[in-house]
């Protein structure tokens, strides 16, 4: 059997070097566990950036991909295919929204609503409605569409020239938003809590006021909740949480438990805004996406996780607090809510180096904003694990590497 280096040196001989992966090699995983090439086994608190929602190898999530795999894995957009309708069927029953469209990921789920809303009000005789507005430090996925309204001038670099009619704003800044909404604005797109921009919170009544935005001015109100959606926050939908509904939302990430899969989920209000021909994805929709989809649902309701997700965010929001109120460990501040949280390191700290210690010590967590460490567990997390994950965080923050001056 090869190890770790004879993996990375083939890995660096034909893989494209867009991503910069720390230097091991995972090879299988159980829950919150997941264990290397080289038999080093690691606490798993990032879950593949919230994409794990029931964790590693449920047994639930692999009999069902198994069982559908040796049935009918793919037919086309041409015909029906029972899946997709049982979970359309699942979502829409759960969320309140009118329609599902189905693609493979985030970013094309966004797209997805970017064409919903221009068609929307080209489809009601308002074609020059297409401006797109979006928010600073947002992050909407690396497709044109999706790349131009993410709020964050690094991931342009480079890469232009990009949609048109797109304006940004500060997030959070409804006074901002105001001013730049108004009869060409085709919609206002947000995600309810920005995640890779550093697990922001919105400040009470933001959303709200968006809706009420959006209403007075005719526009489209879309809800990034790629991340946050399916429990990750407490709540099925973060939408939910804040009391605010949007016209449309866009899942992907946790909803089928690591098997790609992304959601477009509508309002009846918009639900006619893409007719035949308008918009497709060849796998979108797929019997074995939507079977992995059903499973996690069930896991869901058979271990309770959206309310787990409530409670033990709810303990890991004060053990964390605690760690910043100790005042001894180089951090600022908590952020996030439910199981999307983490610890603002202080200015001195290097966060890559932290993240690189953290590894060595097993612990794997992710960085968000650039100088978050980001929590995102499995949803199926106990709160030993948490305890041992915060255990491992407080012994490398109690000696965290430096940044050279
Ligand atoms: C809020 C949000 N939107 C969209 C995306 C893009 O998703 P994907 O990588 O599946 O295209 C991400 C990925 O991190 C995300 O966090």
């Amino acid at each position: 059997m090869e190890n770790t280096s004879a993996w990375l040196e083939r890995a660096r001989r034909v893989q494209l070097g867009n991503y910069a992966p720390a230097p091991i090699v995972l090879e299988r995983g159980e829950g919150c566990r997941v264990v290397d090439v080289d038999g080093r086994s690691y606490l798993d608190l990032s879950g593949g950036i919230a994409v794990l929602s029931v964790g590693h190898a449920h047994p639930v999530l692999a009999q069902a991909i198994a069982a559908q795999a040796s049935e009918l894995i793919h037919v086309s957009n041409l015909f029906y295919n029972a899946r997709a309708i049982e979970f359309a069927e699942a979502l829409t029953a759960r969320t309140g929204f009118s329609r599902a469209f189905f693609c493979n990921s985030g970013t094309e789920a966004n797209e997805a609503m970017l064409k919903l809303a221009r068609r929307y009000h080209h489809e009601r005789g308002e074609a020059g409605r297409v401006e797109i507005v979006s928010t600073e430090r947002s992050f909407h996925g690396r497709t044109y569409g999706a790349l131009t309204i993410t709020g964050q001038p690094k991931y342009h670099e480079g890469m232009g020239p990009l949609l048109g009619g797109v304006r940004t704003v500060p997030y959070g800044d409804l006074d901002a938003m105001r001013a730049v909404v108004g009869k060409s604005t085709a919609a206002v797109i947000v995600e309810p809590l920005q995640a890779e921009g550093g697990l922001v919170v919105p400040p009470p009544g933001y959303l709200a006021g968006l809706r009420e935005l959006c209403d007075q001015s005719g526009a489209l109100l879309l809800f990034d909740e790629v991340q946050t959606g399916y429990g990750r926050l407490g709540s099925f939908l973060a939408s939910e949480l804040f009391g605010v509904r949007p016209d449309a939302c866009s899942l992907a990430k946790g909803i089928a438990g690591g098997f790609p899969l992304g959601a477009m989920l509508v309002s009846e209000k918009a639900s006619a805004a893409l007719p035949p021909g308008s918009h497709a994805s060849t796998f979108g929709g797929n019997p074995l996406a939507c079977a992995a989809a059903l499973a996690v649902l069930r896991i869901f309701d058979d271990e309770g996780l959206v309310e787990r997700s409530r409670t033990l965010g709810a303990t890991l929001a004060q053990k964390l607090d605690a760690i910043v109120a100790e005042g001894s460990l180089p951090v600022i501040e908590r952020r996030g809510l439910g199981l999307l949280q983490g610890l603002r390191l202080h200015d001195s700290i290097d966060p890559a180096a932290t993240f690189r210690r953290l590894i060595d010590e097993g612990l794997l967590v992710s960085l968000a904003g650039g100088d978050v460490i980001r929590l995102s567990p499995p949803l199926v997390v106990s709160e030993s694990e948490l305890d041992e994950g915060l255990h491992i965080l407080r012994r490398v923050l109690a000696d965290a590497p430096r940044k050279s001056a």
